[in-house]
């Protein structure tokens, strides 16, 4: 039987339904509540309320669970394809061999960035932000494919295919030609035959006459840390996408509101702060102890950086793995990284501290994000970047779920007014 819930306000009770997902989390639906109470319900930064019903990502941060569209991200990153994770959280199933190879294929033949685009890119300062750059690039796509960008949903989906290969293959382009623009170096086209993350290694890093061949382990490390970005269900930037895309807007448009969503030092930019922080401990020759004192002190601004989330209070899962790769990354590379042994040091006194224990405070994924992509060859300036190129995906699905949802509506929230009350309009001279 359905359930529901009872609110009661000044003696009279009202009916709330219950909604239940497929992994039993609840929900109080108050769609109702303001037509027939008058009340809204207010929730500052939406840290309680669903926003959405979704099929693609399933997250239980107190038991660190995270699963797109059914399948444990532990068994995604035991195959680590990004591509075949990408098509599994735009289309909801696990390719078969031929739509995995037209998938690639589409990829393969987007990857270009028009010559126009590229003076786009080159009227930016060198010194400009890589975020900024990024996000401006992509909310220029639809001026250049204005065809595939029309701002109507029973249009745009019908070419969804193609825009969603153009956006995933594109921004890692644009993310390797910002790289070689800020480098002083000339664009490297991109090559049809090779893979998405070997062509965006080829594009970063190859030189004139002697192109790059990463190692396999390179690329291996690198489709890990994508797919570990893949989705993550209504974060700050998911929940932009979906909010832009409510409006009508079209795909690309939507993306660059949630890449500038993600730039944000509290969301994207937090496995920079880590490297830094795992850099100044190495500088003074500390073993963290005092990063751990001065992040118990309570103060924002002194946290324990890549420690704690939003919403696990567990491990989260992504972390794990990527501390696991972390170990064999830079065994197979060769790589003495003493970030990593300060890193892992860092990490056991924390787990083994009450502050943090009782807290729940575990690392999340940016803890050794920023120590693989470093061995990559990434620098830390396009970190997020990086993340940006990973969650395209999670991006692109959730606008197809909001474009294609009949009984979708304007996502619009409500407010309490705390403002003066009503007052009359003053003449200048009356004014103080
Ligand atoms: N170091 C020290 N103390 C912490 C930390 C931390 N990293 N994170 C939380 N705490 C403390 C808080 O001070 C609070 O203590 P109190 O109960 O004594 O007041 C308690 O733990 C609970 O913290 P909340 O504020 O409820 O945590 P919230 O959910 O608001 O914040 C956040 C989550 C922003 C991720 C926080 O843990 C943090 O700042 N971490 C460091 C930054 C970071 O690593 N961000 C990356 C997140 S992952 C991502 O975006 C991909």
């Amino acid at each position: 039987m359905a359930k529901t819930a009872l609110l009661k306000l000044d003696d009279k009770e009202y009916p709330l339904p219950v909604m239940t997902g497929t992994e039993g989390e609840m929900a109080i639906d108050t769609r109702t509540l303001r037509a027939t109470t008058g009340h809204i319900a207010y929730d500052q930064g939406y840290g309680n309320t669903g926003s959405c019903e979704s099929q693609i990502t399933f997250l239980d941060g107190d038991n660190g669970i995270l699963r797109h569209r059914g399948y444990p991200i532990e068994q995604l990153a035991g195959h680590p394809d990004f591509v075949e994770t990408a098509y599994l959280v735009i289309y909801g199933e696990l390719p078969n061999a031929t739509q995995r190879k037209e998938f690639g294929l589409r990829l393969r033949k987007n990857a270009a960035v028009e010559t126009q685009m590229q003076k786009i890119l080159e009227g930016f300062p060198t010194s400009a932000s890589p975020m900024a750059m990024l996000s401006a690039m992509v909310s220029a796509l639809p001026a250049y494919y204005p065809e595939l960008a029309t701002n109507n949903f029973e249009k745009d989906l019908k070419n969804f295919d193609l825009t969603a290969a153009i956006a995933i293959s594109k921004i890692r382009t644009i993310v390797a030609m910002i790289y070689r623009y800020q480098k002083g170096l000339p664009f490297v086209f991109p090559k049809q035959e090779l893979t998405f993350c070997d062509n965006f290694l080829h594009m970063m890093f190859s030189e004139p006459y002697q192109d790059h061949v990463p190692l396999p382990e390179v690329s291996h490390a690198l489709n890990l840390v994508l797919l570990l970005h893949a989705d993550h269900e209504q974060n700050c930037s998911t929940s932009t996408v979906r909010m832009v895309g409510s409006s009508a807007a079209n795909l690309f448009t939507s993306i660059s509101a949630g890449i500038c969503a993600l730039s944000g030092p509290l969301h994207g930019g937090a496995n920079v702060a880590v490297m830094q922080m795992l850099q100044s401990i190495h500088d003074e020759g500390d073993d963290g102890t005092r990063f751990i004192a001065a992040a118990k002190s309570g103060s924002k601004s002194n946290r324990l950086m890549g420690f704690g989330h939003a919403v696990y209070r567990n491990f989260d899962p992504r972390a794990k793995i990527i501390g696991e790769a972390c170990d064999v990354v830079l065994k197979k590379l060769g790589i003495n990284d003493p970030l990593l042994a300060i890193a892992k040091n860092l990490e056991q006194a924390a787990l083994r501290d009450e502050y943090f224990v009782s807290r729940k405070l575990y690392p999340n994924v940016d803890f050794y994000s920023g120590i693989i992509m470093r061995a990559i060859g990434i620098p830390m300036n396009m970190f997020t970047t990086m993340f940006a190129i990973g969650r395209a995906p999670g991006y692109i699905a959730n606008w197809k779920e909001v474009a294609s949802n009949p009984k979708g509506r304007i996502y619009r929230p409500r407010q309490i007014y705390v403002g003066p009350a009503k007052r009359d309009y003053l003449p200048m001279a009356d004014r103080k």
